[in-house]
């Protein structure tokens, strides 16, 4: 079958075996049998670019479901199942009026995919309400609890991209949000803006939320319209030697400082400088309004973006002798 509904980036690469799995136990069955030596899972398919077809039997992880396990005086565990989609499970919180996830609002992708790459924007993260997740071990076919800690969450990174990278599949994930006092994470320039221009001064989690979604909404395409998978490179971290110098050639450049010895660049900033924003090649390209972001628009192959993406990386490398790191995963 063609995946090409199944990745955000919209590419038409074909599956020779696909099966979508809505319980653990089918997923153990497909993992205890010998029949397909090589197995490929699918999540969101939102932060991946498919460059070639896939023999492997591909996996669509497809488990739902919601359960609010716990609920104390401001506290409230909220067990979501890997196959519901992100933003719909973001929105269901709101609903029920339980704050955590409002800066995180209209981030493509599914639940379980988004601790591997601890998800995040407008100055929060996944795992600032991440309390722990399930995932079967693909060695023992046993299913084991990851804590916060033992995640080793970093900079869209974790342990899942690290050290047990392919090695298991989480199953689901356990979230401690806010019941009645929220905590607002509203500082971030791009926010404080939009709730002024929304004319409100005491936001509620809901506001931070549309706010959100407006910003999002007029920087980054809508993979429903254009194919695309959100960043597509890292912001890379500098030494602040690097820096200093950079800073010299280069008087405007925005960055974040992280540490003493360490600062953020945004990657965006240094491909808009280096003049690809907006740049169409047939029918692909960086997009208009962020140059983070490439996009498909449409029939696109996966060759042609990887392709944009070296011929990117090499040249911010002559230009300022940074290297910037691909975000999305290359298959
Ligand atoms: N900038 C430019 N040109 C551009 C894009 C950005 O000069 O084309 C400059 C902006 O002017 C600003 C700075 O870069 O000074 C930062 O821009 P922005 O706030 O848009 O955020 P970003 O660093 O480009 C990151 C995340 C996004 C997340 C936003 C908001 C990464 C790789 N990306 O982008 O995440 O939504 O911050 O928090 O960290 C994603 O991962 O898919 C994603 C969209």
């Amino acid at each position: 079958i063609s995946l090409k509904s199944y990745n955000t980036f919209g590419i038409d690469v074909k599956a020779k075996h696909f099966v979508s799995v809505n319980s653990v136990d089918d997923l153990k069955s497909i993992f205890s049998s010998e029949k397909f030596s090589q197995k490929f899972i699918l999540g969101g398919g939102s932060n991946m670019l498919l460059t070639k077809d896939i023999a492997a039997l591909v996996i669509h992880l497809n488990i739902k479901g919601k359960t609010v396990l716990e609920q104390t005086e401001n506290d409230v565990f909220i067990k979501c199942q890997a196959g519901e989609n992100w933003h719909e499970f973001v929105l269901w919180t709101l609903d029920h009026n339980f704050g955590g996830l409002e800066n995180l609002s209209l981030i493509p992708g599914n639940v379980g995919t988004s601790p591997i790459q601890n998800i995040g924007a407008y100055g929060v993260e996944l795992k600032d309400t991440f309390h722990s997740c399930d995932a079967l071990n693909l060695n023992t076919l046993d299913v084991e609890t990851f804590s916060n800690t033992e995640c080793e969450f970093g900079y869209r990174n974790s342990i899942f991209k690290q050290q047990v990278k392919d090695d298991f599949i989480i199953l689901n994930v356990t979230f401690k949000l806010t019941a009645n006092t929220h905590k607002l994470y509203t500082n971030y320039g791009a926010i404080t803006s939009e709730l002024e221009n929304m004319n409100i001064d005491q936001p509620t989690i809901q506001d931070v939320s549309k706010a959100v979604i407006t910003i999002r909404e007029s920087k980054l395409p809508n993979p429903k319209e254009i194919g695309n998978c959100g960043s597509f490179f890292k912001n890379p971290v500098i030494t602040k030697k690097e820096f200093l110098k950079l800073q010299k050639n280069f008087p405007d450049v925005p960055h974040y400082i992280i540490s003493k010895t360490e600062t953020k660049v945004p990657a965006g900033w240094l491909i808009e400088q280096a003049g690809f924003k907006g740049k169409t090649f047939d029918n692909y390209g960086v997009h208009k309004k962020q140059a983070l972001v490439l996009v498909n628009y449409g029939g696109a192959s996966g060759k042609d973006i990887l392709e944009l993406s070296k011929l990117i990386q090499k040249t911010i490398v002559r230009i300022f002798g940074i290297h910037i790191e691909a975000e999305v995963n290359i298959l």
